[in-house]
């Protein structure tokens, strides 16, 4: 089973990567979070940084594009082949507002002819219909009702896809509810490309249970998890979690890299709490200190309290 860290806009972002990297350095595959290629066909500052850097150790790495206007998508596949990219992940499942109004993310999954149509049009492109750049979708499994699924997964079967990740779920479900095995069933008995599982692994059984009951799952992508707990993959692959040490040596770096990257260390604090919303509950019982972490306001008094909290562990 391979296993890999699911992009997430505004978290596991190219600091992250590169921190999580070289502290456990056993992730299969890493994602960018959404690239999002604007009409004047050039990228933000800091959709580049995703990409850009060839150091970062957090490799191999899949640019992910979000994008239904095939003109905006070609442009960015040839910008990543430049680059040296040879895959490419198209973004099929992001649920929020400001995505899907502008028909973008798992919203494209509703409008049928216009989706046929969209990868009809790419993989007319040389470097896709050649097979120089692979093609992969991470995908929901319906807009409203996993009745849409056995569509959708007849449209991805009709182009060469090189994987599907299926996030078992629906637009409308968000980030909730009860997770749509029937459907995650549907695409491993009949997807024509290898297929990844996404969501809701939290534990080693989680992806346990995952292997068990869909053994043609070649991949596993989790991301809430391993941001709940860094250590969790370590323990899924039977190998030792991190002790205090690493996970403060990552804790260290993960600020390191905000304030160095990210001009300032207002804003390391801001993108710490954010983290500490996930990996607060690897912390049961310190519900006080978490809340200290919350509502502090001056970086030198965090990096000491998260110390101090991650040093408590045994
Ligand atoms: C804050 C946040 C940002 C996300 N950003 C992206 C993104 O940029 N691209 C993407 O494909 N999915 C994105 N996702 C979805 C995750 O990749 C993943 O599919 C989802 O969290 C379910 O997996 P999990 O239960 O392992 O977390 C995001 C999710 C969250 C909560």
């Amino acid at each position: 089973m391979q296993y890999y860290l699911a992009p997430m806009e505004g978290i596991t972002g190219a600091l992250y990567r590169k921190a999580y990297a070289e502290c456990f350095g056993n992730i299969d595959k890493y994602f960018t979070p959404f690239l999002s290629p604007n009409q004047n066909l050039s990228l933000t500052h800091r959709d580049r940084r995703e990409y850009e850097d060839h150091l970062n150790p957090a490799r191999p790495l899949v640019p992910q594009i979000l994008a239904n206007k095939p003109e905006r998508f070609l442009w960015l596949l040839h910008v990543l082949y430049e680059d040296g990219y040879r895959e490419i992940n198209l973004n099929l499942g992001c649920p929020s507002k400001t995505v899907t109004s502008r028909g973008r993310g798992s919203a494209f999954l509703g409008e049928c002819y216009a989706l046929k149509a969209f990868f009809e049009t790419i993989y007319e492109d040389e470097l896709l219909a050649s097979g120089k750049v692979l093609l992969s979708v991470k995908s929901r499994v319906g807009v409203d009702d996993e009745d849409e699924f056995p569509w959708i997964l007849e449209l991805f079967n009709a182009f060469p896809l090189s994987e599907l990740i299926i996030h078992a779920r629906t637009q409308k479900d968000f980030y909730g509810g009860t997770l749509r095995y029937e459907a995650y069933r549907l695409a491993c008995e009949k997807a024509k490309m290898p297929v990844c599982y996404n969501g809701d692994v939290y534990t080693r059984e989680d992806a346990l249970h995952i292997q068990a009951d869909f053994p043609q799952t070649k991949a596993i992508m989790i991301g809430r998890g391993i941001l709940r707990d860094p250590g969790l993959l370590a323990e899924i692959r039977g190998n030792q979690r991190p002790g205090r040490e690493e996970l403060l040596d990552f804790h260290d770096r993960l600020c390191r890299y905000y304030k160095e990257g990210m001009s300032g260390e207002q804003n390391m604090l801001y993108r710490m709490k954010e983290l500490w919303t996930y990996w607060g509950a690897s912390f049961p019982g310190e519900e006080k200190m978490l809340k200290r972490i919350k509502k502090c306001t001056r970086p030198e008094e965090y990096e000491g309290l998260a110390r101090e909290l991650i040093g408590s562990l045994c």
